[in-house]
């Protein structure tokens, strides 16, 4: 049985590359719904019927842990998947998602205000401020969407990124932390860090596998499944040479083949 990552694209890869990195010894399912891509301007009810088949697919690749790299699909679909679907469809499957994780580190240096970044239907559904004030409730939370970000990430217009990222930057100078609340944004904080010197800048790549891990550690009854053999397949729903090349990019040996 192999850790399943999904993405409504190619952006989880990032996130995959920090899971292998601290732990090669896994079999590891990638999914992209490219497809598809972008959710994040797509209506609630596209996103969660996009998100279940995305989750039979990886169920049938005998996926038995699954994580929702997606902000989007985590905010609007994993309730209902842990809630209802997994329950009937899959009751030995585990899916994750990155909204609680990201939380918690968020406000671990006792933060006062915390900004989140992401995309329109993840701030439309104020997940991040319903989660952080589980924690803290009288926490300071500054929400924008970004919705010009992951296409310039998708047409590798940085320059243009780097412009959108300085604008949005000004709304969170008052920040103790901002949330990257994007699969996208990881390949954006160096320039976040540089325009918010003052703020801590939470990028999931570099806390998700340190939580999975912890988490396999206190869940024996899923890691014991897992299957041993550092085997990799990452498949996506639509399949492009620019596509090709953003994988390779990060996994010169793993191709990326159409599901
Ligand atoms: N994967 C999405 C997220 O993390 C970004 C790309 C999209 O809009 O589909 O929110």
């Amino acid at each position: 049985m192999k850790i399943g990552v999904f993405d409504s694209g190619l952006g989880g890869l990032v996130i995959t590359k920090a899971f292998i990195n601290a732990m090669p010894e896994y079999d590891y399912f990638y999914y992209g719904d490219s497809a598809h891509l972008p959710y994040g301007d797509k209506t609630s009810g596209r996103i969660l019927n996009y998100t279940l088949d995305a989750m039979r697919y990886m169920i049938a690749n005998d996926c038995k842990i699954i994580i929702i790299a997606c902000n989007t699909a985590t905010s609007i679909a994993l309730r209902y998947i842990q809630q209802r679907f997994i329950p009937s469809y899959a009751p030995d499957v585990k899916v994750l998602g990155v909204v609680i994780p990201t939380v918690e580190v968020a406000v671990e240096n006792d933060s006062h205000s915390v900004g989140v970044i992401a995309t329109s239907a993840t701030i439309r559904s104020h997940i991040y401020r319903a989660e952080l004030h589980k924690i803290v409730p009288d926490l300071n939370i500054e929400e924008i969407a970004a919705p010009e970000l992951v296409p310039a990430i998708e047409n590798n217009d940085f320059a243009t990124a780097q412009e959108f990222v300085r604008e949005y930057s000004r709304s969170f100078t008052a920040c103790d932390s901002l949330i990257l609340g994007c699969t996208h944004y990881p390949l954006l904080k160096n320039m976040f860090r540089e325009a918010l010197p003052k703020v801590r800048i939470v990028s999931q790549d570099e806390l998700m596998s340190a939580k999975l891990k912890d988490y396999l550690l206190r869940h024996p009854e899923i890691e014991n499944c897992l299957s041993r053999k550092s085997e990799r397949c990452f498949k996506v729903s639509a399949l492009n040479t620019h596509s090709q090349k953003v994988a390779a990019n990060l996994f010169p040996d793993i191709p990326l083949v159409k599901a």
